[in-house]
């Protein structure tokens, strides 16, 4: 059976001084989850929010929390994180020496796993992954900035994560991330993506945030139908 698509606004891109109503807006316009993206300056160049943040959107909207933590040895915080209201904690693949404990350590805890990988790390860390994991992140920039350019390269690698998808007929979410856009997004859903985030193209444009997200859900549903 083929996904659901899903369109996770990111936060990162958001009017912090009014984030309360511009969760709600993005919720009402028909958002399917909350991307919530965790950077350490470390794991990344760029340092953004914490757990507070994840206990700030549970108090502004029901929608499922979904955190990408950018940071170095996620094993050291996935408690604090569950316990301010994550529903899934994607980690990367590169920041940890113990990829499969941390999977395993998320899933006691009673959330969704996920895995990212930056775009030129080998898939084959993914690959011995899958049976742990409720999705699959392929980053489609490098992580740690809002707003860059889409990776054209990382298209060939979707479509690799889906084969798989296929091919085992497990049943996990492929999640692309960075420079997704209407110029981006249908290439990704016919390469096999279903989960779609994006930041700079739904918050701070002067459409507003509920032309924007049905712009590119109705492009996203049209692309997965198609
Ligand atoms: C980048 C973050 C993304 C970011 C995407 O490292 O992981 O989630 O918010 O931003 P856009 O959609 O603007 O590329
Ligand atoms: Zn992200």
């Amino acid at each position: 059976m083929k996904p659901d698509v899903k369109l996770a606004p990111s936060i990162l891109a958001a009017d912090f001084t009014r984030l309360g109503q511009e969760i709600s807006e993005a919720e009402a316009a028909g958002a399917h989850l909350l991307h919530i993206d965790i950077m350490d300056g470390c794991f990344v160049p760029n340092i953004s929010f914490g757990a507070l943040m994840i206990d700030a959107c549970r108090k502004a909207s029901g929608l499922y929390r979904d955190v990408h933590l950018m940071i170095e040895k996620p094993e050291r915080y996935t408690n604090d994180f569950v316990e301010a209201g994550a529903n899934n904690l994607t980690i990367h693949a590169e920041a940890t020496n113990h990829v499969h404990r941390v999977l395993e350590q998320i899933k006691e805890h009673g959330v969704d796993t996920g895995l990212a990988v930056n775009p030129v790390t080998p898939l084959s860390y993914v690959k011995e992954a899958l049976p742990y994991l409720d999705k699959v992140l392929i980053m489609t920039v490098n992580p740690g900035f809002g707003g860059q350019k889409f990776i054209e390269t990382c298209l060939d690698r979707v479509k690799e994560v889906a084969r798989w998808r296929e091919k085992t007929g497990l049943e996990f979410d492929i999640q692309v991330d960075g420079g997704i856009d209407e110029t981006t997004i249908e290439r990704v859903i016919q390469a096999g993506a279903n989960n779609l985030v994006a930041g700079s193209a739904i918050f701070g444009q002067s459409a507003g945030i509920t032309e924007r997200f049905q712009l590119l859900n109705s492009l996203a549903l049209q692309a997965s139908e198609g």
